[in-house]
């Protein structure tokens, strides 16, 4: 058992330190929002991760869970600190550092025994040197400290089962020992470990979140050509990733991702590769890809109403940048929409998690949590997010409210020879209609 404390109480941070205190061990989060740590420790869940508050119920009531401002105590508490703060992009690309170097600062000047601090944000290449001369500058006694990089490979929305299941866990330190018993701390998840040094686990993390990005856009990029030629992106996708070399993950064709990683980490790797004077082409255009695929899908939108979206009524389902998650940051819902206003359409929009948070960022568009009442009148029913409970739509009810029935479906949910049947004219991405 380990005394364990967990700095920002971000996604990353709760999820970590829920899952932490859930195999045993005593762990204390630490925020500096005095509002945030009073609600977490009501049970009050900033965040909607299915399961999340339940583990934080439980684990508190255990005695194993607690939250702070206190960041000297925790500190002062714990063997083993997990940095978990956020990594924000700054206008020039690069990453905004401020958080990272402020905790350590604190924490630097709180260390009363030897620590392992655990890095676990996405951050730069040469993050963990940096750390170490931080806590170096910082100390007011020289007092002994490790440092292990140990990025975080959960998804939103599945983020406990991610953790309780991982694919692999890597470590990368320059100290054996320290890195010997974080691998310990994680061997009750499983998981194949990757022990590296500190620059190479850093990179990992960018590595994974920008091939995925390459993925999508590939496939993005192969669902257009589909369009030209006359085929079917699915297919081609199936096809492909029945080879095992491919994998048929991430070859999902449509508007693209979003979300607080994919573009963040896209960018920051590019950034990252240029201040080391490289560039990193297949990189730029990934990036390039996925904003272009954003506006062909609008250019599609106003097509299938026949060229013209003004003062058209357009219904749009799903708002977060993926299902399972209330998450809207860079979400393409939000730039379809703004585009859709842009060419004058009044649209409504339907999101089961993200619907109030949404008509805060969308001036002039009613977001709702009814999919049918958002759908009365429309002349066009956009699919934004691939929602489960979507899929269970029916189809009749849906006919009698809308005043055209049209679909143009940016997720591919549904087989267009079913909505044909069902009386829709359906638009989807690199399929034929
Ligand atoms: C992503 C990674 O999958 C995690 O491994 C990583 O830990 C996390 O970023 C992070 O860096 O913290 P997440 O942002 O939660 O996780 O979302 P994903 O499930 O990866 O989806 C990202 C976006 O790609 C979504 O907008 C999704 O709709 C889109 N996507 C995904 C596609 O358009 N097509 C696909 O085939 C798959």
């Amino acid at each position: 058992m380990e005394r364990i404390a967990v700095i920002g109480t971000g996604y990353v941070g709760l999820v970590t330190g829920c899952c932490y205190a859930e195999i045993g061990h005593e762990v204390i989060c630490v925020d500096i929002d005095p509002d945030k740590v009073r609600r977490l420790s009501l049970g009050e869940i900033p965040i909607y991760e299915p399961g999340l508050g339940e583990l934080a119920a439980s684990n508190q009531a255990a005695g194993r869970l607690s939250f702070t401002t206190d960041l000297a105590r925790a500190v002062q508490d714990s063997s083993i600190i997990f940095i978990a703060v956020g990594t924000p992009t700054l206008e020039n690309g690069e990453v905004d550092m401020q958080q990272v170097r402020g905790a350590v600062e604190t924490l630097a000047r709180q260390m009363n025994d030897y620590k392992i601090i655990v890095m676990k944000s996405t951050v730069p290449v040469g993050t963990s040197r940096r750390i170490r001369q931080w806590m170096e500058e910082g100390q007011q006694r020289p007092v002994p400290f490790s440092v292990v990089s140990n990025p975080e490979f959960l998804r939103e929305g599945t983020a406990i089962h991610d953790t309780f299941h991982p694919d692999r866990v890597v470590i990368g330190s320059d100290d054996a020992d320290a890195a010997l018993r974080v691998e310990r701390l994680q061997a009750a998840f499983g998981g194949e470990v990757v022990r590296t040094d500190p620059e190479s686990a850093e990179l990992i993390k960018y590595a994974s979140n920008a091939f995925l990005a390459a993925k999508i856009s590939f496939i993005n990029e192969m669902a257009n050509v589909c369009e030209k030629v006359g085929a079917d992106v699915s297919l081609v996708a199936r096809g492909m990733g029945l080879d095992n070399r491919i994998g048929p993950k991430f070859l999902q064709a449509g508007i693209g991702y979003g979300g607080s990683c994919f573009p963040k980490d896209t960018r920051a790797q590019l950034k990252i590769a240029q201040n080391a004077d490289y560039d990193f082409r297949i990189l730029r255009a990934v990036i390039e890809v996925n904003t272009l695929q954003r506006e062909r899908f609008v250019e599609k939108v106003t097509a299938a109403l026949g060229g013209n979206a003004t003062g058209r009524s357009i219904t749009v389902w799903g708002l977060a940048f993926k299902p399972n998650t209330d998450d809207l940051r860079d979400a393409p819902a939000l730039d379809i929409i703004r585009a859709l206003q842009e060419r004058g359409a009044v649209v409504t929009a339907y999101d089961p998690a993200a619907a109030s948070k949404a008509s805060a960022l969308l001036p002039g568009v009613r977001c709702l949590t009814d999919p049918y009442e958002a759908a009365e009148n429309a002349e066009a029913v956009v699919i934004a997010t691939d929602w489960e409970d979507l899929r269970r739509i029916d189809f009749d009810r849906l006919r009698s409210l809308v005043r055209k029935p049209l679909i143009i479906d940016g997720r591919n949910m549904f087989a267009p020879a079913e909505m044909a049947e069902k009386g829709f004219t359906y638009v989807s991405v690199g399929r034929p209609a």
